[in-house]
């Protein structure tokens, strides 16, 4: 079954966040999930411990091993989630060569919107090397509602080759921002506004699966 790697050089772009809520998300369809922490801060081995809720994870880091385990895992897995370092470190390129989903969440300011092309770049390696493959997703994270940069981001990102921009964004808000602190997930979360980011959230996730459902 797939293998996801969330992926952008950029910190702060979402990348722990869309890999812990994915794999809740996909834990509530009844699915089983796997995710794996490549990255050295450890934030989504972290978060996923303090859950209420049993998510398995493991950490592995080392460009190798995850080249070797990644595959292992899928066996016993429906989905095996991998959570990348901000860098263009060879983790991030061991990832890329082992995922069939390469999602990559990015925030919607120039700095940040120059540095996804690097990402790209990487993935179209990737893709050279293994014939069209990993699929890549990428969409707007932390946009801020009432400003035209989430439009102006979308077109930009729209000019990169070869992966598909989701029209879909996930606003900045702060029931998201505080999941870590509140050890949980807006799946785990009641009242509206949960139900509001859980619902945006899950729009995206449709959008990005259909790619590699297709
Ligand atoms: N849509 C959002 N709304 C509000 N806060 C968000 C949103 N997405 C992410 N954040 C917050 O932004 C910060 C960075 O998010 P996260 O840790 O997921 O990014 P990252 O790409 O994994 O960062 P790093 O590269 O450092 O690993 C966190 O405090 C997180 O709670
Ligand atoms: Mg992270």
């Amino acid at each position: 079954m797939p293998i996801i790697a969330v992926v952008n050089q950029k910190g702060g772009a979402g990348k722990s966040t869309i890999a812990v809520h994915l794999a809740r998300w996909l834990q509530q369809h009844k699915k089983t999930v796997m995710v794996v922490d490549a990255d050295a801060q450890c934030s989504s081995s972290k978060w996923l411990a303090r859950l209420e809720k049993n998510v398995p994870c493991q950490i592995i880091q080392e460009p190798d091993a995850l080249l070797d385990e990644l595959p292992k895992l899928i066996d016993d897995y429906n989905w095996v989630i991998a959570d990348g370092p901000a860098a263009l470190s060879e983790t991030t390129r061991a990832l890329v060569l082992v995922a069939d989903l390469v999602i990559v969440p990015c925030q919607p300011t120039g700095v940040d919107l120059e540095s996804a092309s690097d990402t790209v770049r990487l993935i179209q390696q990737a893709q050279r090397i293994r014939r069209g493959e990993p699929k890549a997703v990428m969409f707007v994270n932390r946009a801020v509602k009432g400003t035209k940069l989430k439009d102006e981001a979308i077109e930009v990102l729209k000019l990169m080759p070869n992966v598909v921009v989701l029209e879909d964004v996930l606003h900045q808000r702060q029931i998201i921002a505080d999941c870590y602190g509140q050890n949980a997930t807006v799946f785990d979360s009641s009242g509206s506004t949960a139900g509001i980011a859980r619902r945006e959230i899950e729009q995206l996730f449709k959008g990005a699966l259909e790619i590699v459902n297709e």
